[in-house]
């Protein structure tokens, strides 16, 4: 071997190494074992004993190079602080509780705790024995940073809590902010409240975070064991009663009207406040109704975040562009002379479809109103008519995708009216727009999360032609990325070792990253559980046995014809063939130590107690697993009201057991 080639295989090793310190260390997402870690290390180590001109200050042999994070120690939560979905009115309240009516099988009379959305940073709290021992900020959701000292300097948080109904273990969540009057005194130092609150309190330095003022209200819990507590808005008094600062505008309210005129009266008064709020939180009291609905993947079913209006401003529309999403749609953007609203600079608001044009009659030129909130895209509202000049035209929506292929706008079986939106039919990667979207998709955080290549490489790859399909990816031609401007030895090393990383990816996540329209992260961990493994679920593909799929708890029509529709292309099932040669697509890891493991389910006819859905979770939390059809596999044919009279012959001609609703509860305790 030359004496570069050598050099070039070291300083791959090191970067390997430097990339897996920095997951261990700064993500605290290890993605190899100890032992692959110690040969990364020995492999090193023996080519530097072999070539003594290979030297790096990152070398295991110097131990300068072993410093773990500069940032701070990260920690798991053991509980997941998850985000709030967001509603901006009644219809969004309606529709919140009608899914949960939905989930549970039938309507319930709901109680909420009613409390203000306080805008500053989460923290979650770790007491032991009444003893505060960790501190943790939210980080990921998954994985936060130990600021333990940082949060001891805010007076409001209890060092010691020696109640005696004081839980022995018990993880407290709440808010740290500023007061609107503090933070005047350091209006120059930071954009807003928010911002100061999440600067002081990630100090390296307590003594700095002492610096600044800062305050603490505690709302939820993450790890907790009781069976005493049964109501949040008890929780939130015993929380008080334990020394804690609660909101004194918590309330409990039953209906959804009455949200309404609540929100509409404190979306007044909010202004009055010590603090900056930014919405309302709704949580459905009974903590006994919130451990049935559980969570979905980014937020608890039993909680909704309502939200005040939007910031908004008047600005001109220089244009309109279409941009084309992953799954075809076009959207039209307005381009517009930037303002600021609401402290951000705005030159982009969404006119959300053709429908919208028409219905707003919105033009280029037209001075319109714009709102914005939080991190919401920014939206046209209205036009204001009387700034119109004569010479204005309507705006023609383009028939046609930018691809060239015309477009079309689907038929609605249910609502019986033509879709909103224009769409450009999925051909696969042919639409080059489209095609771009797909991929961007592909790499994105929750599906292959590839480190190093983000949208705009994306966008700059496919300008270049190194990529026109996912699989390309893995094939790309480094010698050429390592001539583009900004791409130094470093970069495209690192950019092969992520891209080498995310080959291992599990099943959901890889049915997920493909970007067929209507298959989120549920429904593809959904198919993953079905499924089993990448070759089933080509199978069931090939062997076309996509309609089997409607037997799973969840899946329906619009997802079953949006798979044939994606698998009618031949060209999309030749892509996944090959990725699935490509990457380690791994089973989705079921939890193995339920009671239920090993132990197959059915259901046929209506569950009298709770859905399908929440049916079917229960058993999964208890290792079980539920089939969708009678064969020799199955072990319990559980029978709800009005069932299917042939299942339930089947299952008795095979001997299989058959359970009433409550015989499969005694059996679940
Ligand atoms: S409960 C699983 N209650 O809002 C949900 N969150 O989008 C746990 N927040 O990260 C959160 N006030 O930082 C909850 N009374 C309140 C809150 C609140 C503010 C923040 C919190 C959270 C975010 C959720």
């Amino acid at each position: 071997m030359k004496e570069s080639e050598i050099k070039k295989k070291y300083n791959y090793k090191i970067n390997e190494l430097k990339n897996h310190n920095k997951l261990y260390f700064d993500k605290s997402t290890p993605k190899i074992s100890d032992k692959e870690y110690d040969k990364i290390k020995r492999e090193i180590l023996d080519l530097e004993n072999k070539f003594s001109f290979l030297k790096s200050s990152y070398s295991p042999s110097n131990s300068l190079g072993f410093t773990p994070s500069k940032n701070f120690i990260k920690s798991n939560h053991r509980v997941k602080m998850l985000s709030l979905s967001n509603a901006f009115n009644k219809d969004d309240l309606e529709n919140f509780e009608k899914k949960i009516f939905n989930y549970l099988n039938k309507k319930v009379e709901i109680e909420y705790s009613v409390e203000p959305k306080i805008d500053g940073i989460s923290a979650s709290l770790t007491y032991k024995n009444g003893l505060l021992v960790l501190g943790t900020s939210r980080g990921d959701g998954t994985t936060g940073e130990e600021i333990t000292e940082n949060l001891k300097t805010i007076g409001d948080i209890p060092h010691q809590i020696t109640n005696n109904d004081f839980p022995k273990d018990i993880d407290i969540r709440g808010e740290v902010f500023i007061k609107k009057s503090d933070f005047n005194n350091l209006k120059n130092d930071f954009a807003n409240p928010r911002n100061a609150a999440s600067g002081s309190l990630r100090q390296k330095n307590p003594k700095e975070t002492k610096k600044i003022p800062l305050n603490f209200i505690a709302y939820t819990y993450g790890y907790f064991e009781s069976d005493k507590i049964k109501k949040q808005s008890d929780f939130l008094s015993s929380l008080k009663k334990w020394g804690f600062n609660t909101s004194e505008h918590n309330k409990v309210i039953k209906t959804i009207n009455d949200l309404e005129t609540f929100h509409k009266k404190f979306e007044k008064d909010r202004f009055d406040l010590e603090y900056d709020v930014d919405g309302l939180v709704y949580k459905i009291n009974s903590l006994e109704l919130q451990r049935r609905l559980g969570f979905t993947a980014n937020s608890p079913r039993w909680a909704i975040a309502h939200k005040f209006s939007a910031d908004s401003a008047y600005s001109q529309i220089k244009d309109i562009n279409i941009q084309v999403g992953r799954t075809g749609a076009l959207t039209p953007v307005a381009r517009i002379k930037p303002v600021n609203i609401g402290g951000v600079v705005v030159s982009n608001a969404t006119l959300h479809n053709e429908d919208e044009i028409i219905r707003k009659d919105i033009r280029i030129g037209d001075t319109v109103k714009i709102e914005r909130a939080g991190d919401v895209i920014p939206h046209v509202v209205l036009v204001d008519f009387k700034k119109r000049k004569k010479s204005s035209k309507k705006f023609v929506f383009p028939k046609k995708c930018p691809c060239g292929f015309e477009t079309t706008k689907e038929f609605n079986k249910v609502t019986k009216k033509f879709d909103a939106v224009r769409r450009c039919p999925d051909r696969g990667f042919e639409c080059e727009k489209m095609a771009v979207e797909k991929i961007k998709h592909f790499i994105s955080k929750e599906a292959l999360n590839i480190d190093g290549l983000g949208k705009k490489v994306v966008e700059k790859f496919w300008d270049l032609k190194l990529i026109r399909f996912p699989q390309d990816i893995f094939n790309l031609d480094y010698t050429q990325i390592s001539k583009l401007e900004g791409w130094g030895d470093l970069s495209v090393s690192n950019l092969k070792f992520s891209i080498d990383q995310s080959k291992k990816v599990s099943l959901d996540k890889f049915l997920y990253s493909i970007g067929i329209r209507h298959i989120g992260i549920e429904n593809a961990k959904l198919l993953a559980e079905y499924t089993k493994s990448i070759s089933n679920f080509l199978n069931f593909i090939k062997n076309k046995k996509i309609n089997e799929f409607l037997n799973i708890d969840g899946i329906g029509e619009t997802q079953i014809n949006s798979l044939k529709k994606f698998f009618e292309n031949k060209s999309n099932y030749k892509i996944i063939e090959k990725l699935s040669f490509i990457l380690d697509i791994s089973d989705l890891k079921l939890n193995k130590n339920g009671k239920l493991l090993n132990n197959t389910f059915m259901f046929t006819g209506k569950l009298s107690n709770m859905s399908r859905a929440e049916a079917k979770s229960l058993i999964e939390e208890n290792s079980g697993s539920v089939v969708s059809s009678v064969n020799k596999k199955l072990k319990y044919l559980i029978i709800g009201e009005k069932p299917t009279n042939r299942k339930v012959e089947q299952a008795k001609e095979l001997g299989i057991k058959i359970l009433s609703e409550k015989d499969w509860l005694n059996l679940l305790n």
